[in-house]
């Protein structure tokens, strides 16, 4: 069933959803740009050579120009961002609005003077003709498995540099053998990858809990060694729009970007189940988690956003075959004199609880993570998406373990990996 867009019929009204924003994303970049008085100088003295600086329609381009707001919102701008357009020729938001109901200057501000518009005859139960509901849909995507691995960037650096076969690595990279046949042999559609962002694409100017990445491709990062030598990521930017809306409208508040790198926290767990192929062979929707500064999401919250992001998925009318992974972890502590720590034992339990009983997994406080699995182990909270997103969270039979695997050192880390099939 795809999403009900309730506002779509509300006479005179255009909702600005990601549909549009998708529309209009250079449209509304080319307005931002207009926050710079050198181009809204160079902008008003050549509207025409301005605007071919961008890469917009010709509609898009011509309704700018002809300064048609109606037009420019059809065409996928926003009245906030077309807002700089009538700001750079020096109208006023009452201007703007008015010039986009057919009205005179002087009429609309009449209008206003005497009340405003009355919202008689303009409201949804004024339209005779709402179009009906769509049928259902006799296909949607589902979630197939759910994929857990830690991402310690030395382990992408082994693999960048040729040394996965050395005594130190052989025996991690060896965990991963299993796995890379079974990716061979169930690869999805689309990966919905949860993963956390280390200080990469945000920093502390700005700090979301949950961020959900819409963009069409994602550049792996310079993290300081200069970005990794793997392949671009390709996201698929109207699915993960719908999830965006589907979870939103479910009271999770998301951070939605349309422009981000992905550093080793997405890459590296990429690179365990794949392997070095010249391109990634599904698509991706990245997922950040703030696990950088506190406070962060608790793992039972973790767990219920991995519940709605199973409805979101299945709510989506095409037949894809869609995997979740949550990635970061085990046990790691990075700092302070307590460097080093890994608790093996905790680690083996946490992983037969998440499997056996996630609800109860997902009760265990962040202190508990901390202190038993050092300060990075934190990171363990986003494995609590992707199993909150399986079948039997939901009723359905418990997963099929197709592999595990548990291994001590990988730089400062234990590492964990888990494959999960729904039945
Ligand atoms: C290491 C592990 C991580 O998860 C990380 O983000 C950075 C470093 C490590 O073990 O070195
Ligand atoms: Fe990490």
């Amino acid at each position: 069933m795809a999403l009900d867009k309730p506002y779509a019929n509300i006479p005179g009204t255009r909702i600005f959803d990601a549909e549009r924003s998708r529309q209009g994303y250079q449209l509304n970049m080319f307005c931002m740009s207009l926050m710079k008085a050198e181009n809204r100088e160079r902008f008003l003295a050549d509207q025409r050579s301005y605007l071919d600086e961008w890469p917009l329609s010709e509609d898009q381009k011509q309704a700018v120009m002809a300064l048609d707001l109606n037009r420019c919102m059809d065409l996928g701008g926003n009245i906030y961002f077309l807002a700089k357009v009538g700001a750079t020729h020096g109208l006023s938001f009452q201007q703007m609005a008015g010039s986009m109901t057919g009205l005179t200057e002087q009429e609309y501000r009449d209008m206003m003077i005497a009340g405003g518009r009355s919202p008689v005859g303009v409201r949804l139960r004024d339209v005779k003709d709402a179009p009906p509901p769509a049928p259902p849909s006799p296909t949607h995507a589902r979630i197939t498995a759910s994929v857990y691995s830690s991402h310690v960037p030395a382990v992408g650096a082994a693999i960048d540099h040729g040394k996965t076969e050395e005594p130190y690595w052989k025996p991690m990279f060896a965990g991963y053998d299993f796995s890379k046949q079974w990716m061979k042999e169930n690869t999805p559609d689309v990966i919905f990858l949860v993963y956390n962002d280390h200080a990469t694409a945000f920093d502390l100017s700005l700090i979301p809990t949950f961020t959900i990445g819409t963009a069409a491709e994602f550049k792996p990062a310079d993290e300081g060694y200069g970005p990794r030598p793997v392949p671009v990521v390709k996201g698929d930017p109207v699915f993960a729009s719908h999830i965006a809306q589907s979870v939103i409208q479910e009271d999770f508040d998301l951070t939605i970007c349309n422009d981000m790198q992905v550093d080793h926290g997405l890459t590296v767990p990429m690179s365990l189940m794949f392997g070095e192929p010249d391109e990634w062979p599904c698509k991706v929707i990245p997922f950040a988690v703030n696990v950088v500064q506190y406070p962060v999401p608790s793992g039972r919250r973790c767990f219920q956003l991995g519940q709605a992001i199973r409805r979101a998925v299945e709510s989506y009318d095409e037949p894809l075959n869609v995997q979740i992974w949550g990635t970061g972890g085990m046990s790691h502590q990075l700092q302070g004199p307590r460097a080093g720590l890994v608790n093996r034992e905790w680690d083996n339990a946490w992983l037969d609880q998440l499997i056996a009983d996630p609800a109860a997994t997902a009760q265990v406080p962040h202190i508990e993570y901390v202190d038993e699995a050092g300060s990075e182990g934190i990171e363990l909270v986003m494995w609590l998406i992707g199993r909150g997103a399986m079948s039997d969270v939901a009723g359905g039979p418990p997963p099929t373990v197709a592999h595990r695997f548990y291994h001590v050192p990988a730089s400062n880390t234990g590492v964990g990996h888990l494959i999960l099939e729904n039945q």
